[in-house]
């Protein structure tokens, strides 16, 4: 698995305000089949039966690890967990850090958008140049999640 990234991943998406290039895999190095690859393994793990929906998602750290998480419902359906909540524990639990790069998949291996809730609990440790995989590419998440509360607005009301 491919861990190791540039170490132009690793600074994180400092390129033009964060927006992707236009060479093959998105630019800035990031392997995202790897990506995919780990995200479809974390899927394989899910414990989805009562939507039987299961969602894998994994992310590129600033120091270049790859982080995972899978989705794991409840029988009190309403507070099951989303693959993202996964990754951010773990992304916590195994050192911290900022999210570089993100894709998340269903049961069949195919692209999934996070859902709101999930585009948010992303923003608070990639904020607005954190790339998700779309289907139309790589793109900050200052284009899918436009407008975020943040950190930063706390910061004002204290
Ligand atoms: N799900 C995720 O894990 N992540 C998302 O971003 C969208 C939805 C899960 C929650 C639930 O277990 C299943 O997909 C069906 O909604």
């Amino acid at each position: 698995m491919g861990t190791e990234m540039s170490s132009e991943a690793n600074t994180g998406p400092t390129g033009e305000q964060g927006i992707p290039d236009t060479e093959p895999g998105g630019g800035q190095g990031i392997d995202w089949a790897a990506l995919k690859a780990e995200a479809v393994r974390a899927m394989g793990h899910a414990y989805a039966p009562y939507s039987k929906f299961p969602v894998g998602a994994a992310a590129l750290v600033d120091d270049g690890r790859i982080v995972s998480g899978c989705n794991v419902e409840n029988a009190s359906y309403g507070i099951g967990l989303c693959a993202e909540c996964g990754l951010v524990s773990s992304l916590q639990a195994t050192g911290g850090g900022r999210l570089v790069a993100f894709t998340c998949v269903d049961g069949h291996e195919e692209l999934l958008m996070p859902c709101g809730r999930c585009r948010q609990l992303l923003y608070e440790f990639g904020g607005p140049e954190l790339l998700l995989e779309t289907i139309d590419g790589p793109k900050p998440m200052a284009e899918i999640l436009p407008y975020a509360f943040g950190p930063h607005d706390l910061s004002r009301g204290a």
